[in-house]
């Protein structure tokens, strides 16, 4: 593949290989170093080609959002999947028993009475048995038990179900994503261990093990990934970084890994048009806000630009004294939220230097059931 990839044609999702690279090899060292196990999250890069990469580092398996993503690794080959995600629907409890029955060793998240009731009825009837993984809330207030007694209750619950059986407690600091400072963001991480490791503590304490206690969220697991008692960490965004990870101190520019390459589609006295708008880089700019992130995504190499407003296909960078820009001219983008961005492109191009070296698929994306 001889060709330089800015001159292919745009808006064209490119990924930098060493850059992805270097970041998978954090994880893993940092895993390593902390004699923690990795489970990376896959909906950042809904990608088999990248996951397997995770895996051939030293991951012990992935976390899943949705049933969909963990079909499409698993008929890749990958066995050892967390679905992170409250499933309780009788379509989707068969989906689970479809995948058990293929063999794959499958944890789901629970967190309430009525779920472990449904998932066992379903589960007597196909014979099957399911690891289940209690989700504590550490702060996020989006899905999860308390942790301590709540977390027991549960787990009490789960030994009277035949087909259940305990097998870890996590939880996902989301709301480290909202911090104002490193501060906040190492009290949210000691919060977000507190709550798992203290969760298993208790159950044990009631005779219930609690063998694996996982923390993840990129801006917290190198924080919370050290607490005594944590034994897994569940990074997703950390394979690729973005702006926004950029904007609250995590990584640098450099260690950005996903760009857009876009062209200039017009040329005006205040203002330039990309092609690229909110079906390319998305209108996110985090979903607990951040100050520090500006306009919808960071433009290489032209710091007099602000991508201010996108339509579907235009992104609107404005400047305040000159912009030396023409027609056709192509820039690099950062993108906010790398995940969203992933998540609109067929394919990555894998690019290192000047060239493109590969093209792989986004093999789950759009995947949401
Ligand atoms: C349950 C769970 N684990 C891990 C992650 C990974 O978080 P991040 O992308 O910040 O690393 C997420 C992200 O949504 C999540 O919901």
């Amino acid at each position: 593949m001889n060709q330089e990839w800015m001159d292919l044609d745009t808006p064209t999702l490119l990924l930098d290989k060493p850059t992805l690279l270097a970041n998978i090899r954090k994880m893993s060292d940092f895993a390593k170093e902390n004699k923690v196990n990795l489970r990376p999250h896959i909906k950042t890069h809904k990608s088999v080609e990248i996951a397997r990469l995770e895996l051939e580092h030293g991951a012990i398996g992935i976390t899943t959002a949705k049933l969909e993503e963990a079909e499409v690794m698993a008929s890749a080959g990958m066995m050892d999947i967390l679905v992170a995600y409250p499933v309780s629907s009788p379509a989707k409890i068969e989906r689970i028993i479809s995948l058990l029955s293929k063999g794959v060793d499958l944890k789901v998240s629970v967190d309430n009475l009525e779920q472990i009731k449904l998932l066992q009825k379903a589960l007597e009837k196909s014979g099957h048995t399911l690891e289940v993984w209690i989700k504590v809330n550490s702060g996020l207030n989006r899905c999860g038990v308390e942790p301590g007694e709540s977390a027991v209750e549960l787990a009490k619950a789960v030994l009277f179900l035949s087909q259940l059986r305990v097998g870890g407690i996590f939880t996902h600091a989301g709301h480290s994503y909202g911090a104002r400072g490193q501060e906040e963001l190492e009290r949210i991480a000691a919060a977000e261990a507190e709550a798992v490791v203290s969760s298993a503590e208790a159950c044990e304490k009631a005779g219930i093990p609690i063998p694996v206690r996982s923390v993840g969220s990129t801006p917290t697991y190198r924080i919370s990934g050290k607490v005594e008692g944590v034994t897994e960490v569940r990074p997703g965004n950390a394979v690729f970084f973005d702006s926004i990870q950029v904007g609250l101190g995590v990584a640098d520019r450099e260690d950005c890994a996903l760009s857009v390459l876009a062209s200039v589609v017009g040329v005006y006295p205040d203002r330039i048009v990309l092609d690229a708008g909110s079906k390319t880089l998305c209108l996110d700019k985090g979903a607990h806000g951040l100050d520090s992130v500006k306009g919808f995504g960071y433009v290489l190499g032209h710091p007099e630009l602000t991508i201010e407003r996108l339509s579907e296909e235009h992104g609107v960078a404005v400047f305040d004294s000159r912009c030396d820009l023409r027609l056709n001219d192509k820039v690099r983008i950062i993108p906010n939220h790398a995940c969203t961005v992933a998540n609109m492109f067929e394919e990555y191009t894998l690019v290192e230097g000047a060239f493109v070296v590969d093209r792989w698929k986004v093999d789950a994306r759009g995947k949401r059931k």
